[in-house]
């Protein structure tokens, strides 16, 4: 989430930087999200996606992606600096409040440190950074150190008491900053443990990693599955984008060589994947291309390089940033990027949420949109620098 300023003044050398305007995207997703906004009201109806039927999909706050569009507001504003957005973005995030009490999900890093995070990093509000410990202490509470991990669901194909899926690495960054906030070093030490443990039974010799691993009270492996994937033993697109977004901010915040190997052996699987398409976006899982794409996967890798470049040697840097550009170019492109007024208010199209459960489908997803923002800073601080 963090938006990395330190690493910009590393990047100059040897990078291609493509040719996106970042002024003309912000500007159609801000027109997006004007229409978003006018449709929804209601502060308790969370922009999701799209149905089957082709209405909007909208969610209530314990939902996993609440966060997102508060999250998204916060960086519109964060571009333009108009005060509309930062009125909006207060609005969807105080929506989200009652989640810092939630201790039945994980997911509290997306619900909270998305919105909040950056409502902190940007304005300073101290109602935020009470907020956000509050739920980094509530999701503490669902590491078992017996275990070794975060919990990420409370039950698995109805036998398995303790799923950790890869997505959990999302919610480290969190935990880091409520460490270093609170002065509380159990949060620090609940992070790497739990990457640590992920680090040594998620991972395949190929570097691609498995959806779900389900644990023994012992923190003994008893299955290694998939929820989301095309199979057990297949790679999950957005899976694979989780790692490596999570494996990246490990290393930024521990600074351990160990977590920065992984995070450029998950993006050397994803980058000289075969089925990964030459417009860069991934399909909803590398063992099944020219089925549905997953844009969602694409955002947050390239979000994700474009910090990575900076922990880099510069041919590495150079090629993190071509990649990660290339597929901005192709997020901002027709092929995905909607015209305005369509798609239910989304700035993307052709997501996938969940294939083998047959729900979100070829659609747009709130997440997306999120981490295509991100990226678009990202790159955006990048450009600046260059010139
Ligand atoms: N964390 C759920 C997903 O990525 O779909």
């Amino acid at each position: 989430m963090k938006i990395v300023k330190t690493f910009l003044l590393v990047l100059i050398a040897h990078c291609t930087i493509g040719q996106i305007n970042v002024k003309q995207e912000f500007e159609s997703a801000a027109k997006q999200y004007e229409g978003m906004l006018a449709a929804h009201p209601d502060l308790t109806k969370f922009p999701q996606s799209t149905n089957p039927d082709g209405s909007p999909r909208d969610m209530k706050s314990d939902w996993w992606c609440s966060g997102f569009f508060g999250g998204s507001l916060w960086y519109l504003y964060e571009y333009t600096h108009d005060p509309k957005w930062k009125e909006a973005a207060e609005r969807w995030t105080m929506a989200v409040e009652k989640e810092q009490y939630n201790t039945g999900t994980h997911d509290l890093g997306f619900m909270l440190y998305c919105p909040f995070g950056n409502g902190y990093r940007l304005t300073q509000n101290e109602t935020y950074k009470n907020i956000m410990l509050t739920g980094a202490k509530s999701l503490a509470t669902r590491f078992n150190p017996q275990v070794g991990l975060i919990k990420s669901w409370n039950k698995f194909q109805q036998k398995y008491d303790y799923p950790v899926i890869i997505d959990n690495m999302m919610n480290l960054e969190f935990l880091f900053w409520a460490a270093k906030t609170s002065g509380d070093k159990s949060l620090y030490n609940i992070s790497v443990t739990h990457a640590d443990n992920t680090l040594k039974n998620h991972f395949r010799a190929d570097n691609s990693s498995y959806h779900v691993i389900c644990y023994g009270p012992n923190g003994e492996v008893l299955a290694k599955k998939t929820h989301q994937g095309a199979a057990d033993e297949s790679a999950w697109a957005r899976g694979q984008a989780w790692g490596l977004y999570g494996y990246t901010v490990m290393y930024r915040e521990t600074k351990d060589p160990k977590y920065l190997a992984q995070a450029h052996k998950i993006a050397a699987f994803i980058l000289n994947n075969p089925n990964l398409p030459a417009d860069k976006i991934p399909y909803w899982d590398y063992s099944k291309p020219n089925e549905e794409r997953d844009a969602s996967a694409g955002a947050i890798t390239a979000s994700a390089l474009f910090e990575l470049a900076q922990y880099s040697t510069a041919k590495q840097k150079a090629y993190y940033i071509q990649n990660a550009t290339k597929m901005l170019e192709t997020l901002s492109s027709q092929a995905f990027k909607a015209q305005i007024g369509q798609n239910n208010h989304f700035i993307l199209m052709h997501s996938t949420g969940h294939k083998p459960g047959n729900s979100e489908v070829d659609v747009p997803l709130v997440y997306a949109d999120y981490y295509y923002l991100e990226a678009l800073l990202r790159y955006n601080q990048l450009k600046k620098i260059k010139k």
